[in-house]
């Protein structure tokens, strides 16, 4: 099926809905967060990417300048409560506040119960709920304060729905619902939103294992028959940050192609 092309936003000036914000991204070097940074310059924030490895935030920064965006990038393990604690408070010293906060960190290890090791429980748990947790109690305090913000959590469809082999990430991810929602009855009397954005399958690294026959069989299980693009996930996270979703707080968004309405298509 052929999709139609992105809107490229990098150098348009007609929908800049967060002209002046501050954002942080985690996970800016990876495949939706990269987007994620992109988009949320294009309409207009001064942006910072945290993300786990220096290598991969010097290149996403570089190429990220290469297309005239200038971010901030902070090498930051989001499941570390002193890291988290210094580079937000480094983001809004130097920036003056923090408006938005899009938590795109995430890692998947695959196994079943029986599979599932330890470690990778542990890992999962880290960076998929308490990353997400540090980075939202930091981040929290200075928006409650300014009485203003946003919060969006990229969950995953594998949050409600019981996907064997992934154990862990649909624990994890499952938890980061929860914890959304919470955090969505918390934070509202402070003015600031919290909302989570499952996608089904998108184009990044994170699933470039997922290939022929594998990929095709996934693809079936998806209503618009195609795997999502980062730029699509980037969409709606703009959309949750600026004031057009000004009373959506607690929502989960299913950005999926259909995948969690799929009933039966005899
Ligand atoms: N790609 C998909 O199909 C898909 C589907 C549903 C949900 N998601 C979720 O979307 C988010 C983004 O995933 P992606 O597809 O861009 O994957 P990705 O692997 O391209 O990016 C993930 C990024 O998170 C970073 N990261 C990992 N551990 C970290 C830590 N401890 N501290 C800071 N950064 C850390 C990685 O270095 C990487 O840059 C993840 O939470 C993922 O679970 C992805």
């Amino acid at each position: 099926m052929k999709v139609k092309n992105m809107l490229d936003l990098t150098n348009t000036t007609s929908c800049r809905r967060l002209e002046g914000q501050v954002a942080i991204v985690t996970g800016g070097a990876g495949g939706i967060g990269k987007e994620t940074a992109r988009r949320l310059f294009a309409e207009g924030a001064q942006v910072a990417i945290f993300d786990a490895f220096s290598d991969a935030v010097e290149s996403a920064i570089a190429e990220l300048a290469r297309d005239g965006i200038d971010a901030m990038g902070l090498t930051v393990d989001i499941a570390d409560p002193d890291k988290v604690a210094r580079a937000v408070k480094s983001v809004s010293d130097e920036c003056g506040g923090i408006d938005i906060l899009a938590c795109c960190a995430g890692v998947r290890p695959l196994g079943t119960l029986f599979e599932t090791s330890m470690e990778d429980w542990k890992l999962s748990l880290d960076v998929n709920l308490t990353g997400v947790f540090l980075c939202a109690r930091e981040v929290g305090r200075h928006m409650a304060e300014q009485q203003s913000g946003s919060i969006i959590v990229i969950a995953s469809v594998n949050a409600l729905r019981g996907v064997a082999t992934q154990v862990a990430y649909c624990a994890s991810k499952a938890g980061a619902v929860g914890l959304t929602q919470v955090l969505a009855t918390e934070l509202g009397p402070f003015g600031v939103r919290v909302n989570a954005i499952a996608p089904a399958q998108v184009e990044t690294p994170m699933i470039a294992e997922q290939v022929g026959e594998v990929r095709k069989k996934r693809e079936e299980r998806i209503p618009m028959r195609r795997y999502g693009k980062p730029e699509e996930i980037a969409g709606a996270v703009a959309f949750l940050a600026s004031e057009d979703a000004g009373f959506v707080n607690g929502h989960v968004l299913c950005v999926d192609g259909g995948y969690t309405t799929y009933g039966i298509h005899p």
